[in-house]
């Protein structure tokens, strides 16, 4: 018997069969064999919100969540946000490594060309209410992006592919920023390409009426730091929705706008905000003993503590809790990073969090950081979507060029009416109790 295998007995029919083992893993198609009679449909794996289900192989990121690992092709995210930069970073994860001095500088001057967009996106992104949510107009402008560049549907061509990664890499922070001068009431402002990635970025964002606008380098190269901790982190809700719309070869820019969409939830790019707002009601370091409480007898929860993957202190946060203290030289402090520090260490201390072992996430430190720098709330996801693109786009082309992939198209265990038969109105019984008789959930 192969060692790498796993028995199973069945013993509805008593029946024994052997499994493969490949990558830790079995196939779930494999248990398709077993049947309880030869009508049976074969025996499936239940797993809602995919808690224990590898949907890919992939070479892109690496997580150790019991150890606190993240990796990037193999390199570690300390030393990523120690040397290097989020261009850089972005090239390493979309083509697998590091570039040469010549091979960065074109990547560069690749994604720059593209940081202009079409005078009619301008018009589009002005159609918006005055007051709309930033992450909204993002994603309905990455969606209308498709139909500027219908070549993106030729998802089997490399070439047309690496364009279509140069263009949304480079657009990104043009469309995060007029989102941002859109709800602030402000004129959009071209790139300017003589400046860096993150410093462009600041410019289209702060600049008002100086014209040579100089981006404040610590403020740059924190920003830089943040793109490369959040630019993939392997199949999160986001990754998982680029994947599964780009399954069924829709365009790249379709499947970003549903990659945002995802983002755009409280539970994964919104995350920050409620940290914010959490520490804000919170309000002074002297109520946070009494607000921990509250955590553990289930009145909310700690935001930014507690990820799905990790189970030890989230590596990305340690740098952002660092990294801080470098932002708020300039800004000056934000005291909600007081409130923070204290509900980080009697929480690191107390039985509850300890025992589930919930420790900070990027989430924790992040919004306290985008908010010393000026940004308003609304802004922090579109913040994570910027950077997050280049690990959408890899994730895509990695998927597109996989030949076990196929639409994604997860199973489901029916519960409901197996078969009835259709009656006129006037004959239909009264329900006694129309809560019940109805699905109440729409
Ligand atoms: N505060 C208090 N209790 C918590 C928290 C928290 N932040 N997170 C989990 N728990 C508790 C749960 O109540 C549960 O307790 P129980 O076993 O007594 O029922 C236990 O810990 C396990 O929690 P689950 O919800 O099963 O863990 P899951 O892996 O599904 O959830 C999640 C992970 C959603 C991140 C969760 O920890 C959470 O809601 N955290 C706060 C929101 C947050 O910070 N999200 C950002 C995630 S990072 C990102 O998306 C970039």
């Amino acid at each position: 018997m192969a060692k790498e295998s796993l028995t199973i007995i069945d013993n509805r029919t008593g029946k024994q069969y052997e499994i493969a083992i490949e990558n830790g893993a079995i196939r779930a198609a494999d248990l398709r064999q077993i049947k309880n009679g030869s009508d049976d449909f074969g025996l499936m794996s239940y797993d809602p919100a995919f808690t224990n289900t590898a949907s890919c192989k992939s070479r892109i990121t690496f997580i150790d969540g019991e150890k606190g690992i993240l990796r990037y092709r193999g390199y570690p995210i300390e030393e990523l946000a120690e040397h290097s930069n989020y261009l850089e970073t972005a090239y390493l994860i979309v083509k697998g490594e590091l570039p040469d001095r010549k091979h960065f500088e074109m990547w560069e001057h690749n994604i720059k060309v593209h940081t202009m967009v079409h005078e009619n996106i301008k018009k589009f992104m002005e159609g918006f209410r005055y007051d709309a949510h930033p992450m909204g107009m993002l994603l309905g402008t990455v969606g209308a992006l498709s139909t500027f560049y219908p070549d993106a549907a030729n998802i089997h061509d490399l070439e047309s592919r690496r364009l279509q990664t140069r263009r949304l890499i480079g657009k990104m922070p043009t469309l995060a920023a007029w989102a941002y001068r859109h709800t602030r009431g402000l004129p959009y402002i071209y790139p300017n390409n003589e400046l860096s990635y993150t410093g462009n970025f600041l410019s289209m964002l702060f600049r008002m009426t100086e014209s040579n606008y100089k981006p404040n380098p610590v403020l740059e190269r924190a920003l830089d730091v943040l793109f490369i901790l959040h630019a993939d982190h392997e199949q999160n809700c986001s990754t998982n929705a680029m994947r599964s719309v780009g399954s069924s070869q829709a365009d790249p820019y379709s499947a970003t706008a549903a990659a945002i969409a995802a983002l755009y939830g409280p539970l994964h790019g919104g995350a920050n905000e409620a940290v914010v707002r959490m520490l804000e009601r919170i309000g002074s370091v002297k109520n946070v003993p009494e607000a921990v409480k509250k955590f553990k007898a289930g009145e909310g929860r700690l935001m930014g503590f507690g990820h799905r993957v990790y189970k030890n202190y989230d590596p990305r946060a340690k740098i952002l809790k660092k990294m801080a203290y470098e932002v708020f030289e300039v800004t000056g402090a934000n005291p909600l990073i007081e409130i923070a520090q204290e509900l980080e260490r009697i929480a690191l201390q107390d039985d509850y969090f300890v025992s589930r072992k919930l420790y900070p996430n990027v989430d924790f430190y992040s919004g306290i950081i985008y908010q010393a720098m000026g940004f308003p709330t609304e802004m922090f996801p579109v913040l994570f979507a910027i950077p997050r693109t280049s690990g959408w786009l890899s994730q895509w082309a990695e998927m597109v060029r996989d030949p076990e992939q196929k639409i994604a198209r997860p199973r489901q265990i029916f519960v409901g009416e197996k078969l009835r038969a259709w009656t006129p109105i006037e004959k239909r019984p009264v329900p006694v109790n129309r809560e019940d008789a109805v699905d109440t959930s729409i």
